[in-house]
């Protein structure tokens, strides 16, 4: 072992690097080290391997994870950069969440990765981070371990996948699933074509390829700054990936040396910048929740009114699906999210800091040429006024989310009739119900569907227009619940209704017939009930069973959970 190296076994190890931090304990430090470097060396790694400092890769690749099927590709490519740069690189993996492959849903487990990531990068020997993720709730998790961890962390994400074919039309993962199960649904194509689309619809490595969650993720975790710049919306399959891999790499391992802490990244102002971009790109309503949960983590509250603030400033610049006619690798040729950025420089917060020691503003004088089409000048915005909205009411009295760049602007001054659901259970059983009481001009109510529910807050909040009213060609209604959408998802749909029905939120209250009014002009959605003939029936709801699970994840999660205005959170880890 090198005298004059840092790792020696008499360092104090408050200031250890390598596999001499954060050490075992047996009660003898210096027989803890030489113990670590005769297993580590077991490894083959060589005496000058053993010195180095270790960036970390935190990777969530799993055979139940179609989005991660490359990494082992990009991790190879994480690797050279490390190496090159003059670090040891150590992958190990995280738990994954893939978004299809988990039930009740991936939410659910969100905050389980996040334990998983800020727990391994704070107990195994690392001096910096790289967290490489994706699908929908990995990016979420692993900031909100990194940020709880507090050591030098960098994101990277696995890209959008490309898109595909069928009969001459372009199809991209998941809005087209969307659509042409809507069309399936209404029988304007037959089961033959349905499986041929299904088969066509994701046939790349990669995130889905609309703005969707893990779009609208990656872009803000680039604007907050914890991503190298146009890092987000670079296609999985397309060689700048990995280049962005190995530049990744190299940006972790200058971290070391030159610390910034995810807590000097995530700040109120980046925050605020992520918000900005997500109303700008016509994000996911998801991402409210997740950039929610991640700024808790540091003690920075999101406030829905302050997003309706920033909503009647911010443009709407990018024209993708779900509600545009692109996709993500579009939006990569077109310039990326620096591109955005740009167009948005007077509306934020430019001296914020970034992983790679550059502030936000100085990211900004490198964007050369932009494809209109696909990111439009702020003087010719998509949409005057951002994509989201928050409603308040005594049907919300802690706020309920509107898409409304998603959905139909005849649909939001209006007063309708509730047709009640009193669980995905029930709306399974009757929404294509010839005998079920409706019409097009009714309002479609989902209850117990909310983070203190069963069901863990689905994307279950787009709920299917019944069959006889889209045979009948209705292509829209107010749909309202306390369940989450797809952000490939679209529609005149009001979300994340706050406080759940499962918690005894007001919405636990409505019954079929109640009106209900929307009105997105003024952020209201009341229940037209009078208070006394509430105040009755919260009286004769039955009373909330306590608790339902004994044991397990399922239990810690069913005391923990915080609902959606907190970000779905564990009380115990903010
Ligand atoms: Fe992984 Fe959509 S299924 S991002």
């Amino acid at each position: 072992m090198s005298e004059s190296h840092d790792n020696k076994p008499n360092k104090p190890e408050a200031s250890a690097t390598g596999f001499a931090k954060g050490l075992t304990n047996y009660g003898d430090r210096e027989f803890s080290v030489y113990l670590r470097r005769t297993f580590a060396s077991s490894m083959g790694y060589s005496r000058e391997m053993l010195d180095r400092p270790i960036v970390g890769i935190a990777h969530s690749a799993s055979g139940f994870n179609n989005c991660h099927r490359h990494f082992p590709e990009m991790i190879e490519a994480v690797k050279r950069g490390v190496l090159a740069a003059g670090g040891l690189p150590i992958e190990f993996p995280t738990i994954s969440l893939g978004e299809t492959f988990l039930t009740p849903t991936s939410l659910k487990f969100r905050n389980l990765m996040s334990m998983d990531v800020e727990e391994m990068t704070r107990a195994q020997p690392m001096d910096a981070v790289v967290l490489l993720g994706g699908c929908d709730k990995t990016v979420p998790a692993q900031l909100m371990g990194a940020a709880s961890a507090d050591i030098p962390a960098v994101q990277l994400v696995a890209g959008p996948m490309s898109t595909s074919r069928h009969r001459g039309e372009r199809l991209g993962a998941c809005t087209d699933c969307r659509r042409f199960w809507a069309r399936f649904r209404a029988a304007q194509i037959d089961a033959d074509e349905i499986d041929a689309v299904e088969r066509r619809l994701a046939s790349t490595a990669g995130t889905c390829a609309v703005m969707g969650t893990a779009s609208t993720m990656a872009i803000i975790a680039e604007t907050l700054g914890m991503m190298p710049a146009n890092s987000a919306a670079c296609p999985a399959v397309d060689a700048d990936r990995l280049r962005i891999a190995e530049e990744t790499g190299r940006v972790a391992f200058g971290l070391i040396a030159n610390p910034i802490r995810p807590g000097e990244i995530i700040t109120h102002q980046s925050v605020e910048n992520a918000l900005r971009v997500l109303l700008a790109i016509g994000g996911s309503t998801n991402a409210v929740i997740h950039l929610t949960a991640i700024a808790g983590r540091l003690g920075i509250k999101v406030d829905l009114r302050r997003l309706n603030e920033l909503s009647e400033t911010t443009p709407v610049l990018v024209d993708l699906k779900p509600t545009g006619a692109h996709y993500m690798e579009d939006l990569y040729v077109a310039g990326g999210v620096p591109a955005i950025l740009r167009e948005l420089k007077s509306l934020l917060h430019l001296d914020c800091r970034t992983v790679t020691g550059e502030t936000l503003g100085e990211r900004l004088d490198a964007v050369s040429w932009v494809d209109r089409e696909v990111v439009r000048p702020a003087a010719q915005p998509v949409r005057e006024t951002g994509g989201l909205v928050a409603l308040f009411g005594n049907l919300a009295p802690r706020g309920a989310i509107l898409k409304r760049s998603a959905a139909e602007p005849a649909l939001f001054e209006k007063e309708g009739r509730a047709v009640v659901f009193g669980s995905l259970e029930d709306l399974a059983n009757r929404i294509d119900s010839d005998a079920l009481d409706v019409t097009a001009d009714d309002f479609l109510v989902l209850q117990n569907a909310g983070p203190a529910s069963e069901a863990a807050m689905p994307e279950a909040g787009y709920l299917p227009i019944p069959r006889k009213l889209a045979r009948a060609g209705v292509k829209d209604m107010v749909r309202l619940s306390d369940a989450r959408m797809s952000g490939t998802a679209y529609g005149t749909i009001v979300l994340h209704i706050t406080p759940d029905a499962a918690s005894g939120g007001p919405l636990a209250l409505v019954k079929n017939g109640d009106r209900i009014r929307l009105s997105v002009s003024q952020r209201a959605l009341e229940l037209l009930v009078p208070e006394e003939e509430l105040e009755r029936r919260r009286q004769a709801q039955p009373p909330r069973a306590q608790w339902r699970h004994k044991r397990g994840y399922a239990s810690l999660y069913e005391r923990e959970i915080l609902q959606a205005d907190e970000g779905c959170d564990f009380r115990f880890l903010t």
